[in-house]
């Protein structure tokens, strides 16, 4: 359920680049607890970036960002984690040289609750949470041992694990097949209702963002170009052309007239 009342995560115009390029350029954007934000646009559009900010992965060169009214700016990526802000990550970063099992255990002991001295619930919440995303009769194989579809069905289990409140989804269906991506959309509004979960969903296949966002961001080089529901960035001729570019944008717009 969105709470239109709660603003849950206030990004305001942060900024961040690499040299002579503006990769994130003064975005801003709000979040309502409950919320599906889709955020989207093409390749090196600043999405991982973005992520990597507000999560304290990476310094922001400018702006500020407020969860839950306060400004974690300054905050270390482990201290936003346990206060329920998280992320899942592109590039799957699993734990060399530990199963599945254990990778997952890593969330829920240094995540939200931070349950490093109470292992047996902790344990418990890695067998819910690897049920809910179909992983568990692979918890016991070592990470090398597992096909990427599943280090990142692990990545999401992980962020589960940490009890968070916002989550960024950073690309967690690449390599899945159709009936895998279904699957994947049905898993991710299921966790929103029931840990009542807000999620920020970056992905390049058009159904899935489409299907689940209540709200979409459209990035192109670094900047927000669009913001509003799914009908109206799909109809938006920005992004129509960030995405097809100037020629072929035009006629499909001409095509829709
Ligand atoms: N550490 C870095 N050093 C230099 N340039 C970087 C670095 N990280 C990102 N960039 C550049 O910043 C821009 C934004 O990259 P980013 O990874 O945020 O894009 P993205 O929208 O996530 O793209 P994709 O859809 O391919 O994942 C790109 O031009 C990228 O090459
Ligand atoms: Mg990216």
């Amino acid at each position: 359920m969105i709470d239109n009342n709660n603003v849950i995560l206030d990004v305001r115009a942060i900024s961040r680049h690499f040299g002579a390029l503006k990769a994130v350029d003064r975005v801003s954007f709000q979040v309502r607890k409950g919320e599906i934000i889709g955020l989207i646009g093409p390749n090196g559009a600043g999405k991982t970036t973005i992520t990597n900010l507000v999560t304290g992965d990476l310094k922001k060169n400018a702006g500020e960002v407020h969860y839950k009214g306060t400004d974690v700016s300054s905050m270390q990526p482990f201290q936003i984690a346990r206060i329920g802000l998280t992320r899942t990550y592109q590039i799957v970063k699993p734990l060399q040289g530990m199963t599945v099992e254990e990778n997952v255990l890593v969330g829920s002991l240094y995540g939200r609750g931070n349950r490093i001295n109470d292992l047996s619930n902790a344990r418990k919440t890695v067998h819910d949470v690897m049920e809910l995303v179909g992983l568990y009769k692979k918890k016991d194989f070592m990470v090398s041992d597992v096909t990427l579809p599943d280090l990142k069905r692990m990545e999401f289990a992980r962020v589960l694990a940490m009890d968070p409140e916002v989550v960024f989804l950073d690309e967690v269906m690449a390599g899945l097949n159709p009936s895998e991506v279904e699957e994947s959309m049905e898993l991710v509004k299921k966790v929103r209702e029931d840990r009542q979960l807000t999620i920020v969903y970056i992905e390049h296949i058009m159904k899935a963002v489409m299907g689940i966002s209540d709200r979409i961001i459209v990035l192109h080089h670094g900047k927000k170009i669009c913001e509003g529901s799914p009908q109206e960035v799909r109809d938006n001729p920005a992004v129509i052309e960030a995405y097809l570019g100037k020629k072929y944008a035009k006629e499909v717009m001409k095509a829709n007239e």
